[in-house]
């Protein structure tokens, strides 16, 4: 669409303007929004303009390495990855309270990023992928059923400003400017991913362990909705470790093991949700594959419950 993108063009010319000579840095995520915003901005201000991921270990298969791959290599960004992940793991130990958990990873994660940055040395600006409905919705986040937003404002005492390219766009608007700035399309279009990561697909407290199954069953889960071409008409579909555990039989011998739930939903904006119609067959394929190939899994299930009452992800 063309004036879209003659806005984008015009966004890249204010970022321009914006910044001038100074020095910007951006939390990217492996998030569509932030994404995008670190690619505008990089057309931007290039080499004035350094990204930080945060690695919290509760990423799903693949991701660090495709962040690593398309900012750094592809794209030639300042780059820092961090793997926190036993920093994480270790302040996350023993916590089953959701909320509570969502809680310290926002937090560890804000700590990560303010430690990048102070070795970085002076700061001007502060990239941010804030898209309107951020700002719309944390307005009337009156009755919180989960704290997913991050629109807080700045501290009053930090001696940098925000530049927030995107916050006046909606999300089809910032995907398809996604594109036109050369992301690629599984990444601009790919299905919502909660900010703590797998670290809300593990219900109570968290262990390496069940993450780990998680994100192998997960990915499995992901690979057959592709190959069976189902991408497109799903809104979000993903693998939770529901902590509990089941007997199964593998080889003539007994098994005690973890469950696995499968969780796909259709929707349009997340805040209603059908069950997504996928076939036993199928259901019962990815089910054999993840009980036989993820260590430590013998049983999957499929949820059944649209959204209300039940909400889309498990914590
Ligand atoms: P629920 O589970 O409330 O989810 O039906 C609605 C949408 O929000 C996503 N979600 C989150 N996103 N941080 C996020 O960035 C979170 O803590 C979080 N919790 C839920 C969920 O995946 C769905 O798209």
């Amino acid at each position: 669409d063309g004036s879209l993108i003659e806005y984008a063009d015009h966004l890249v010319d204010a970022v321009r303007t914006q910044v001038g000579q100074g020095q910007a840095l951006c939390a990217l995520s492996g998030g569509v929004d932030s994404s995008v915003c670190a690619a505008l901005v990089h057309r931007a201000i290039g080499e004035q303009l350094t990204c930080v991921f945060v690695d919290h270990g509760l990423m799903r298969a693949g991701e660090p390495e495709m962040v690593a791959e398309l900012f750094g290599k592809h794209f030639g960004m300042n780059l820092i990855s961090v793997d926190a992940a036993d920093r994480f793991f270790a302040k996350l130990e023993g916590v089953d309270d959701p909320e509570h958990k969502r809680k310290i990873i926002g937090e560890e994660f804000i700590r990560v990023f303010e430690e990048e940055k102070a070795k970085l040395g002076k700061l001007d600006y502060l990239v941010q992928g804030t898209i309107y409905p951020d700002i719309v919705e944390s307005d009337s986040d009156k009755g919180v059923v989960k704290s997913h937003h991050n629109v807080g404002g700045l501290p009053e005492d930090v001696d940098f400003e925000l530049c927030e390219p995107v916050k006046y766009l909606y999300k089809d608007e910032v995907r398809k400017i996604g594109e036109y700035l050369g992301l690629p399309h599984e990444l601009v279009w790919r299905q919502p991913f909660p900010g703590p990561g797998l670290g809300v697909r593990v219900v109570g407290a968290l262990t390496r362990d069940r993450v780990r199954m998680v994100r192998e069953a997960d990915a499995i889960f992901r690979e057959e909705i592709a190959a069976a071409g189902k991408e497109s008409e799903i809104w979000q579909y993903f693998a939770v470790n529901p902590g509990c555990r089941s007997v199964g039989v593998s080889d003539g011998r007994r098994t005690y093991g973890d469950a696995i739930v499968l969780r796909a939903i259709c929707s349009t904006d997340a805040m209603s949700a059908d069950v997504a119609d996928l076939d036993i067959a199928f259901l019962s394929r990815v089910s054999t594959r993840i009980a036989t190939e993820v260590a430590g899994v013998n049983r999957v299930m499929y949820d059944t419950t649209p959204k209300p009452p039940s909400t889309i992800e498990w914590e």
